[in-house]
């Protein structure tokens, strides 16, 4: 990976604040797994450090991600490896991540581009964002304990009609829906989100801590649905489906 596609940084004008920025726009932010290790490498950075209070994830202008990078998909089924995708890591890593979490989409927010958002205290996205999980469309399932957290969060009907039928949520469906905190216009949701984190990062940091781990409650059966879930992604990544649907979108 060029070490600039995910940008870790600490704002300056927003001291606390951890910034995590996935930067590949000309592959509409999709995720390596270089940019996987990256960011879980800034998790536990953030935990381990005092000075983060709080971190926000970014995209760039009209996209967030557009989700697992295909390639990085397709090596990994035919490469037989025994190894967690760095994905699964990286998700972990994400679930017992101890300082808030905040986002800001705009734009194209694809498979772990949305689930993402379900380990996100607060999301910012602006009106043109777009949430979709086409797991099943590409033969694959559920990831980042969504099978678990999406339903409690935004109820079973919308839950499954995101993540198994497929279909997409604009910013008014997942703002009507929970699964984010507000709209702002494109040009504020860097601004937004950043001025959430830096807000949140001037709070007493063990009394958000608690408020945060009540609110959230025990972390055992989101880690324990994250590798149920892996077990059917790994085995349907290396079925004929799913290579056929890398495949076809390599193509195109
Ligand atoms: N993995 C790898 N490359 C990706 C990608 C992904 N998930 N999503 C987009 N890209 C690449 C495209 O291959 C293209 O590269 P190229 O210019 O070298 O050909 C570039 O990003 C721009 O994408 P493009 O498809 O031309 O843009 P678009 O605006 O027409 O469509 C998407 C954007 C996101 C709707 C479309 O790219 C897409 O469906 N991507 C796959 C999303 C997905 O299914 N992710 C996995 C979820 S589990």
């Amino acid at each position: 990976m060029s070490d600039t596609h995910i940008l870790v940084e600490r704002p300056e004008a927003q001291p606390g604040v951890m910034v995590i920025r996935f930067n590949r726009p000309e592959k509409k932010n999709a995720i390596t797994s270089a940019m996987y290790s990256r960011m879980t490498a800034a998790l536990h950075e953030a935990n381990e450090d005092e000075a983060v209070r709080a971190v926000a994830f970014l995209g760039t202008e009209g996209c967030f991600s557009a989700g697992n990078d295909m390639g990085d998909f397709l090596a990994y089924a035919m490469s037989g490896s025994k190894e967690p995708p760095a994905a699964a890591v990286f998700i972990k890593a994400l679930a017992v991540a101890e300082k808030p979490l905040v986002s800001g989409v705009d734009g194209l927010a694809i498979g772990i581009g949305t689930t993402l958002n379900l380990h996100c205290d607060m999301t910012v996205a602006s009106s043109r964002s777009l949430f979709k999980t086409p797991f099943v469309d590409l033969a694959l399932v559920p990831e980042a304990a969504s099978s678990l957290l999406a339903p409690k969060v935004i109820g079973h009907q919308r839950a499954f009609a995101m993540l198994a039928a497929g279909e997409g949520f604009s910013a008014q469906d997942a703002l009507d829906a929970g699964l984010i905190w507000k709209i702002v216009e494109a040009d504020a949701v860097e601004a937004e989100t950043l001025s959430l984190a830096a807000a949140l990062a001037k709070k007493p940091p063990q009394a958000l801590k608690i408020a945060r781990d009540l609110v959230r409650g025990p972390r055992e059966a989101v880690l324990a649905r994250i590798d149920e879930e892996l077990v059917h992604f790994s085995a349907q990544l290396r079925s004929a489906e799913a290579r056929a649907a890398f495949e076809a979108f390599m193509r195109r």
